[in-house]
């Protein structure tokens, strides 16, 4: 993993081609426009540049256009990965040379895919997980995880350093997209658990600002377990040292009955506990919380 927040890189490309001017193509172009980049950019419906052009970009008639227009990298962020090849499947060998850097969400599977077919037409291929919203794009708070050439990556991290922190991951160019869908399952969690939390307190009249204090101390203190699960769940050592899988079910227990006498929906924390009696039926009551790990692992295929 290489990662480039420290250090001034060389600068040595100007121009840069970006295909894509939705919410976040717009914000990846102001970002380069701040940080004096030469742009062409293009989209599928026309008119869509605005203001960039007048901080300078130059709008492409195609994403043809763009391409040979620039000789830099070719940032592409559409909707989907179907977006993304009926755009570069008719350019095929104008991206000979070139590297295009995809910035469009997509699963690792489409992102193999994709740096196979720009391999077969000449091309580098750098996948990007953009971590951020439109308006942080540029700043501190933005992080783009690469994965792919990573020679590629290297050559043009003085440009792509404009939008964020960049993380090359791997030379895998599905990993990009596998950390995204790590990173997702990670949020969604503790935004639902939050919500079943706020639920619970808000039956008695506990505003959701007053829990989020609660919440936001307790989500820090989480970091803690989550370092020390890591190291157990890749030592493959899960020893309770704070509370044994048993302490949690009983614990499991009153969050269902808190629940279910309030009336606040039962589903999340019946998942929890079913997912919990799965390694207690298979006799890991006294392992760490760590030991749940085997219920999420792929199972064999029949
Ligand atoms: N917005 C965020 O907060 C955020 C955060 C992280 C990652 N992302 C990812 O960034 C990507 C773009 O998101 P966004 O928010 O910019 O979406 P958006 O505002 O809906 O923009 C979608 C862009 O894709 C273009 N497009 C869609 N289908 C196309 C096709 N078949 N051919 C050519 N162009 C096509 C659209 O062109 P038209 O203008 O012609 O429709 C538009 O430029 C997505 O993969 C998203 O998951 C977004």
């Amino acid at each position: 993993m290489v990662d480039n927040r420290a250090g001034a890189a060389r600068i040595t490309e100007a121009d840069v081609a970006i295909l894509g001017l939705g919410l976040m193509g717009r914000s990846i172009a102001a970002a380069h426009l701040r940080a004096g980049r030469s742009l062409t950019v293009w989209n599928r419906t026309p008119g869509r540049a605005g203001d960039l052009i007048t901080q300078g970009a130059r709008v492409a008639p195609s994403a043809a256009a763009a391409v040979t227009a620039s000789q830099g990298p070719v940032i592409v962020c559409l909707t989907d990965h179907e977006a993304v090849r009926s755009v570069l499947g008719p350019l095929g060998r104008t991206l000979a040379g070139r590297t295009v850097v995809n910035l469009t969400s997509s699963t690792s599977g489409q992102a193999r895919e994709l740096a196979a077919w720009t391999a077969g037409h000449g091309a580098a291929y750098l996948d990007g997980a953009v971590i951020a919203v439109p308006r942080s794009m540029g700043g501190p708070d933005a992080v783009l995880l690469h994965s792919g050439d990573e020679k590629a990556f290297q050559q043009h991290l003085p440009v792509l350093r404009d939008l964020g922190t960049c993380v090359h991951i791997g030379s895998d160019p599905g990993l990009a997209a596998l950390h995204d869908a790590a990173l997702l399952t990670l949020m969604w969690g503790v935004l639902n658990s939050f919500l079943h939390g706020a639920a619970l307190v808000g039956t008695a009249q506990v505003p959701a600002a007053d829990f989020a204090v609660l919440a936001n101390r307790w989500i820090s203190s989480l970091t803690e377990f989550v370092t020390a699960y890591a190291e157990q769940i890749d030592t493959r050592a899960p020893v309770a040292k704070d509370a044994s899988l048993d302490t949690h079910a009983a614990a499991m227990d009153h969050l269902l009955q808190e629940s279910e006498t309030a009336g606040v929906d039962v589903s999340l924390p019946r998942l929890f506990r079913t997912t919990l009696d799965q390694a207690l039926a298979d006799g890991r009551g006294g392992d760490s919380y760590a030991a749940l790990i085997d219920q999420f692992r792929p199972r064999p295929r029949r």
